[in-house]
């Protein structure tokens, strides 16, 4: 069925330009499936709008070998991933299409999360070395000058060493 008055089909540039004022002045907000989000991106990326005008949530985990840009050599690999926390130090495997995020619940860690779709920064932790794949764009510069990630939209591409803040919720509880 075909309604009058919405439109249908992909949500492009096009689509996003007739509505949007012609002077830039606007944020986007996405939510749905992770092969939405990586279409719009695409699309917005013609736009050349500012990182902080673009916001999305996920439904659903993300496979980052979707992505085009995903370097072949790491695929089907377990890499071997130090996690620092305030009082401990383990080495886990992390599978390089699951994001830093799941690796560590896997093994136990109570790693801070909120979102889980690399909005809210709940889960933002320093990779000490080694190399990860972000497939979503929109890091904010000091981030990725300090190696700043969210983990749980993160994939690891070689061992590597992270650092994990530890939020004391139950005193912020009260
Ligand atoms: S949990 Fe919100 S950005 Fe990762």
């Amino acid at each position: 069925i075909i309604r009058e008055g919405y439109e249908h089909g992909f949500i492009n540039q096009a689509i996003i330009e007739k509505y949007a004022p012609a002077d830039k002045n606007y944020s986007i907000y996405m939510s749905g499936p992770a092969a939405m989000i990586h279409f719009v991106n695409q699309e917005i990326k013609k736009l050349d709008l500012r990182p902080g005008q673009v916001r999305q949530e996920m439904s659903g985990s993300v496979n980052p070998y979707f992505f085009k840009n995903y370097p072949e050599e790491a695929k089907n690999k377990t890499f071997n991933m130090t996690v620092k926390t305030r009082d401990q130090i383990q080495v886990i495997p992390a599978r390089s299409d699951e994001s830093l995020l799941v690796a560590m619940e896997r093994a136990g860690i109570i790693a801070p999360s909120s979102c889980r779709s690399g909005v809210c920064g709940a889960c933002r932790s320093r990779v000490v070395n080694g190399k990860v794949f972000i497939p979503f764009p929109g890091r904010r510069a000091a981030d990725s000058e300090y190696n700043y990630v969210n983990t749980c939209v993160t994939f690891p591409i070689s061992d590597l060493t992270l650092q994990v803040p530890v939020h004391d919720y139950a005193n912020m509880l009260g």
